[in-house]
């Protein structure tokens, strides 16, 4: 159900894009081994987000550079020259990182995405500095011909830059946005799209998101969003954050009550990189995250066979709602399938009731209640094979939802217990998928209030598993649950 390569380091989705009834999935590879290094961008497709297949890598990294994350578009039009009008070519934008120089470099496919080649004119965008990176290129229709937009950062600056091209080789200035709001690792991977605020295409924002590394909400790395507009030269954020003190840049850290007032797209630990499929309708906004964090990454334990495995996101559709408040907030929701399970009336629960025994495989838990007079309501999801064990807790006095995941042979960083504030807390709307990362962990994504808060976070949990809920204190109302087994 989730992207994992066949073998060897993985890390940021790169280059997504959807082109001939194709989805292509690039991401930063090692073809050589299981550290990061001789970055390359690896390759897979898939025509229904749910099962891929692994191709060649696609660009590899050479002598005078590595080849770090980017984005792919199809130049319509033949802007670039690369292909013709009737067989546009598919042009890639990527940081060709070498030590202490970062500029953005192009490679084009004219057969669909498979060979590609670098173009003898890079790099096209070099500002001489060592940390200019991760561009993500998009089409803007400014009600005429329209022309290229690149958003990419100065990682150490914490700023995103905008620059503007007629044909994806020369590229000029447009604005900067940052430093602002979190700051407290380096800024990376941006990305910016419009959305229609509830489906009205006459309330159209722009969203904005950065992955910064450390400062994460959940610790270490993470990623947030702003929106706003974007009126072709510069993002304006509808509601502006601060500009941080100057040693906040060095010093690196924010508090989680400041840090709650941004927004994030995740609030567990795995979830990093994530970035948007071009070539989509603007309804089908598309997102797909790395699920890992630099904090611990390389160091998850490995599978019985001990080869190293790391895994992308669920791909996730967007969109934009208006809360009571009148701010705008992210929406997610899986954009695959798994039909729900047979619904369990759980109705009066007090004590705990198992859900599923021994379930082998991914599966999708959906679970909705009302409080009555109980504190809190859990999902415990234990091993059949091993001692690890994850809770998820919604607590009606703190108002959140909490995952507490401990076991044995965890890297540091991995004992944080991650969560998320809802806006109420007395319903329950959890839609959980679990999947398998290796015979000894497991992920975990959790979206809940209709997807306006997500949790990924790995769990040392091994297949097949148990399922659990508890009502603590008192009663739940209403409650049914269900368990959808993929069963791979
Ligand atoms: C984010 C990142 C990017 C960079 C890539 C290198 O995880 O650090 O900024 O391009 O990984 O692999």
């Amino acid at each position: 159900m989730h992207f994992a390569p066949r073998n060897n380091w993985m890390n940021d989705p790169n280059g997504l894009v959807f082109h001939d009834g194709l989805y292509h999935l690039y991401f930063q590879y090692n073809p050589q081994g299981v550290e990061h290094a001789n970055l390359s961008w690896g390759h897979a497709t898939s025509a229904d987000l749910l099962r891929w297949t692994e191709h060649d890598p696609a660009i590899l990294w050479d002598d005078t550079a590595q080849i770090y994350s980017g984005s792919v578009v199809v130049d319509h039009g033949n802007t670039s020259g690369f292909g013709t009008d009737q067989d546009p070519a598919l042009v890639a934008l990527y940081t060709a990182a070498a030590p202490g120089r970062q500029a953005q470099a192009l490679a084009y496919s004219t057969d669909g995405g498979y060979v590609w080649t670098k173009y003898d004119g890079n790099p096209v965008l070099d500002r001489g500095t060592s940390d200019f990176r991760d561009p993500k290129v998009f089409r803007y229709d400014d009600g005429g011909d329209g022309y290229w937009v690149m958003v990419a950062v100065e990682a150490e600056d914490r700023q995103v830059l905008f620059h503007r091209s007629d044909d994806l080789t020369t590229w000029t200035f447009l604005s900067s946005y940052g430093p602002a709001g979190p700051v407290g690792g380096v800024w990376e991977c941006p990305d910016m799209f419009p959305l229609a605020v509830d489906g009205d295409d006459d309330d159209v924002r722009w969203v904005l998101l950065i992955s910064l590394n450390p400062g994460g909400i959940a610790g270490g790395s993470g990623t947030h969003y702003v929106v706003g507009d974007f009126d072709g030269t510069a993002f304006r954020a509808s509601v502006p954050h601060p500009a941080p003190p100057r040693e906040l840049l060095r010093d690196g850290s924010q508090s989680r009550d400041e840090l709650e007032r941004y927004g994030w797209i995740d609030f567990g630990p795995d979830c990093y990189a994530g970035v948007t499929f071009d070539g989509l309708a603007r309804d089908e906004r598309t997102l797909i995250a790395w699920m890992d964090n630099w904090e611990y990454a390389g160091r998850i334990p490995g599978g019985d066979s001990d080869e190293h495995r790391s895994a992308m996101t669920l791909p996730r559709r967007l969109s934009l709602t208006r809360d009571e408040v009148g701010a705008e907030r992210l929406r997610q929701h899986p954009a695959v399938d798994l039909d729900p399970g047979e619904s369990i009336d759980l109705a009066g629960v007090t004590g705990s009731v198992v859900l599923a025994e021994g379930v082998a495989g991914a599966a999708r838990v959906g679970f909705t209640a009302t409080f009555g007079d109980a504190q809190s309501v859990e999902l415990h999801i234990e091993s059949a094979s091993d001692d690890g064990r994850v809770v998820i807790r919604q607590d009606r006095t703190s108002g959140r939802i909490e995952l507490v995941r401990s076991g044995e042979r965890m890297p540091l960083g991995f004992h944080r217990s991650p969560s998320m504030r809802l806006d109420r807390p007395r319903e329950v709307g959890w839609d959980l998928w679990i999947d398998d990362l290796n015979e000894r962990v497991s992920s975990i994504e959790l979206f809940a209030q209709n997807g306006e808060r997500v949790l990924t976070a790995l769990v040392p949990v091994a297949s097949p598993r148990t399922y659990t809920v508890a009502a603590i204190g008192g009663t739940l109302h209403g409650a049914r649950a269900d368990v959808a087994e993929r069963g791979c």
